[in-house]
């Protein structure tokens, strides 16, 4: 049946993701030295609202940069990724910046969001759908760490362009990067395809760390919240306050760090486990790398991308990258 213009929302196609098991990661977390968290447990309904905020603070660039650059270089995107692409956007949460690509691009042949969330993907497509009448929509409900597919239906549809923005690649440590990107190619496979990304590009450490520490403590709120969630949902007695947030620099690594600073010493229980903090002890809650074009080119090149061109900002705060998938 052809799409009429209230039904181009196709039946969720639903891959089953795995539920995550949330008190295992956490007790392995808290159990390592030095003590980590899955940044992915950051969010929950509160902190995600938290991250929407963060993205409107002054301090933090990214989301309006990126914006700005999708904007400012509409044009030159349209051209380089040409007409008829079916737009496949991995943790596609609330659709809302491919929005700018959707209008940029000549006549998409369709759009493939990609969440975990299969109840919010559904919202965020028939939302899209009220502005898109005529584009053809097929929400996926995957977890992107596991397996990711494209329906049937939508595969004949068109060339493949990949959309990951927001610099979430850089929220994953080298190996699970290259898994991740090596996976994105292998969607692309054997017809080829594209991948549009969003990186945050190396630069002063006075700028990073304010934008991982706004003023108004958005951020530490986020940070924070990461203690209330495990504590709701693992029966934990966290006292967030007695941690403190703080975010640093590691040039050498490239990477923001995101800490909860333990500010006594004290013992935390979660389900009968009990953890022992000592006074500065520090969980480390998230890593957010940072590159340069030609260091993320070379990342993506081990992975089966070949690096077309970028876009940037007059300051050169952030990189929007074009690749082509590389054939077998
Ligand atoms: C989602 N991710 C790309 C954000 C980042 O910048 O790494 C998460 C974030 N953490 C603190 N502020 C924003």
């Amino acid at each position: 049946m052809m799409p009429s213009e209230t039904n181009q929302v196709r039946p969720l196609h639903d891959l089953h993701p795995s539920p995550s098991d949330m008190l295992a990661e956490v007790t392995e977390g808290l159990s390592s030295h030095p003590k980590t968290l899955p940044c992915k447990y950051f969010y929950d309904a509160r902190g995600s609202a938290l991250f929407d905020q963060i993205c409107e603070v002054e301090e933090y660039y990214p989301t309006r940069t990126e914006i700005s650059i999708l904007r400012q270089h509409a044009t030159e995107i349209s051209q380089a990724i040409g007409p008829d692409a079916l737009v496949v956007e991995p943790g596609s949460g609330n659709s809302r910046k491919v929005r700018l690509l959707l209008e940029a691009l000549k006549s998409p042949a369709g759009y493939v969001p990609l969440d975990i969330s299969g109840d919010h993907l559904v919202e965020a497509a028939d939302k899209l759908a009220r502005d898109y009448t005529h584009l053809p929509i097929w929400p996926v409900c995957a977890d992107f760490n596991q397996s990711i597919a494209v329906p049937q239906e939508a595969s004949d549809a068109g060339r493949r362009l990949l959309f990951f923005p927001g610099s979430t690649i850089g929220n994953f440590d080298e190996k699970d990067r290259r898994a991740l990107l090596e996976r994105f190619a292998q969607l692309c496979r054997p017809h080829g395809g594209q991948l549009l990304i969003g990186i945050d590009l190396i630069k002063d450490t006075k700028r990073l760390e304010q934008a991982y520490d706004d003023k108004r403590g958005v951020t530490a709120a986020f940070n924070g919240n990461l203690l209330t969630h495990i504590n709701r949902a693992l029966d934990g007695n966290f006292i967030v306050d007695q941690f403190t947030h703080r975010a640093l620099f590691n040039r050498a690594h490239s990477r923001i760090e995101m800490h909860l600073v333990s500010e006594i010493d004290q013992t935390v229980e979660i389900r009968g486990q009990r953890f022992a903090f000592k006074a500065g002890e520090t969980i480390q809650t998230e890593n957010s790398y940072k590159f340069s074009i030609e260091g993320f080119a070379e990342n993506a090149s081990h992975a089966g991308w070949r690096f077309e061109r970028s876009w940037s900002d007059s300051e050169n705060l952030f990189g929007l990258m074009l690749f082509s998938a590389e054939r077998p």
